[in-house]
């Protein structure tokens, strides 16, 4: 894992939308795992902007909420459509979110490993954080090896999303369907953005504490190709702060994102 803390969210968020670009020019066919949430909305703005071409990329995601329709404002289809689908070139039909509307959502988790597998696995995979550690909506005790399923939320999730829902964590879904976090941890690089005070003190339970299914985004632990991007703010209950700024400064890959 390599750990990256840009001085600000917006440096950080420009460096995940580079990076994201940079794989995107290097395979035009990648597949993309994506993210949804308002840490992740400035990243699809600058992705967009770059104007490199999604006409060869397949996406998935990782989530979606489970009692509302495809097409309610708070869906993660119609997030994915508003912050990038609309901007870019990609074809709406080689994009899938999981199917939280579906009659049957076990043979809906089936059939989205299934089209993930057909596709030969994802490239590069964005991830968020939740306040209860949760990537994707792995809420706490999401079994290590878990594959997409049906979720329930945490109040602390519910809460913390409360905003897309007028504010009342009561209005937000129970449930979602989510990629497993043995799905994720499938994916070839994994790339997990963070900002924020209100994520420091998970992000250095995620990081640096125990592998444990109470925080789920601790499994990227496990990773071989794993970088964590975070502002100040979100990194300022890490305790290895040094090694980590060291090895940014002197890695040849990172020469173009250094002051
Ligand atoms: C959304 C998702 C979640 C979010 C996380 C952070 O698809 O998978 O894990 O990434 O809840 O959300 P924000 O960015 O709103 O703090």
């Amino acid at each position: 894992m390599e750990v990256i803390t840009r001085r600000d969210a917006d440096q950080a968020v420009e460096l995940v939308a580079r990076l994201l670009e940079m794989r995107i020019r290097a395979k035009p066919e990648s597949v993309l795992g994506l993210a949804t949430g308002r840490t992740m909305e400035k990243v699809y703005e600058q992705l967009a902007a770059t104007g490199v071409s999604f006409a060869k990329c397949s996406s998935f995601n990782l989530d979606e909420y489970i009692g509302i329709p495809t097409d309610d404002p708070n869906s993660y289809r119609t997030y994915m459509q508003e912050h990038l689908f609309s901007k870019v070139d990609i074809d709406v039909a080689n994009t899938f979110v999981p199917d939280g509307a579906a009659s049957d959502l076990k043979a809906a988790a089936r059939a989205y490993e299934d089209r993930i597998k057909a596709v030969g696995g994802i490239d590069v995979q964005l991830l968020g954080i939740g306040e209860a550690g949760h990537i994707g909506f792995n809420e706490p005790l999401s079994s290590l090896m878990s594959r997409t399923r049906d979720k329930a939320l945490t109040p602390t999730t519910r809460m913390q999303n409360a905003g897309m829902f007028g504010g009342d964590p009561e209005r937000v879904p129970k449930r979602a369907l989510t990629m497993g976090v043995g799905t994720i941890l499938d994916a070839r690089e994994l790339i997990l953005l963070a900002t924020g005070p209100a994520k420091a003190n998970i992000i250095a339970r995620a990081v640096e504490g125990p592998i444990t299914s109470m925080v789920s985004a601790s499994a990227i632990q496990l990773h071989p190709n794993c970088k964590v991007v975070v502002d100040e703010a979100a990194a300022a209950e890490l305790q290895g702060r040094a090694y980590y700024d060291f090895v940014f400064a002197n890695e040849p890959e990172w020469a173009e994102f250094r002051d």
